[in-house]
């Protein structure tokens, strides 16, 4: 078993409205009262402020699902990090391949957000993970080893080692298609030896790393118990109640 406290967090995407995020966290905090692991909802911007009422007295933390990395100013439509410490959110994730696909993020903008995301006292959440044609063309663990590396640019180790980074390979991603826990273990591996390569053993083993991409009931207990898998990314699963309360105590 490993030291490292699992995190299970649920990205709803654009799901849910404000109250339909109270509702639902508060019918989820009597399920998860007795889990081991941190559990996390990414919730819309619009509904932080209720998640957040809503899970007060539980371990439910409340995260956002993007952030701008610049602190303040003429950037109509943006959020900063500055504005979800001040809600009292405590994770961010950052370069969702969903962002990186339909919103122009690159390598360059995940890793000013993810300083940004420090800066803030918040923890990213950063999301790596590959194409089908790049897998079939043997790309993976290349790509994943430049995306970590992009990512971490100019972070320290300290910051490292409250970073979670997530394995969401693309073809998995609401498909249905999960990874087998041999390839998702294989390239969370993977991730963690680049940590290693940058900052250390010491930081390597503390960083939390996740698997995101058709993550359900019936498969998550399989792909935690993988050694260097520390919990999961969950999507539409985390919009059924009990789907991710049995995902979140696992
Ligand atoms: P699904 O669990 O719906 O495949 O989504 C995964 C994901 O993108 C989580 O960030």
């Amino acid at each position: 078993m490993s030291k490292r406290k699992r995190i299970i967090a649920g990205n709803w995407k654009m799901n849910k409205t404000p109250s339909e995020a109270s509702k639902f966290i508060k019918s989820l905090k009597p399920l998860v009262k007795s889990s081991r692991n941190e559990v996390v909802c990414a919730v819309p911007f619009t509904a932080i402020q209720t998640a957040i009422t809503a899970a007060r007295g539980s371990r439910i933390k409340i995260a956002a699902q993007n952030m701008h990395f610049e602190e303040k100013g003429a950037y109509t439509g943006e959020i900063s990090g500055e504005m979800l410490r001040d809600m009292g959110v405590k994770y961010v994730i950052i370069g969702h391949s969903e962002r990186r696909q339909y919103f122009g993020e690159t390598d360059e903008t995940v890793n000013k957000k993810v300083h940004a995301a420090f800066g803030y006292g918040l923890k990213p959440i950063i999301c790596v993970g590959e194409s089908l044609a790049q897998r079939d063309a043997g790309l993976t663990a290349e790509l994943v080893r430049y995306q970590v590396k992009a990512a971490l640019v100019g972070i320290t180790a300290q910051q490292v080692s409250k970073a979670v980074i997530a394995y969401e390979p693309i073809w998995a991603i609401g498909t249905g298609r999960t990874a087998t826990s041999a390839q998702a273990e294989e390239v969370c591996g993977i991730i963690r030896d680049t940590v290693k390569e940058l900052y250390g053993r010491q930081y390597a083993s503390a960083v939390r790393i996740q698997y995101g991409g058709s993550v359900k009931a019936d498969n998550a207990a399989e792909l935690f118990g993988m050694e260097d898998i520390d919990g999961g990314l969950v999507g539409g699963a985390s919009l059924k109640l009990q789907d991710f309360a049995t995902i979140a105590t696992c």
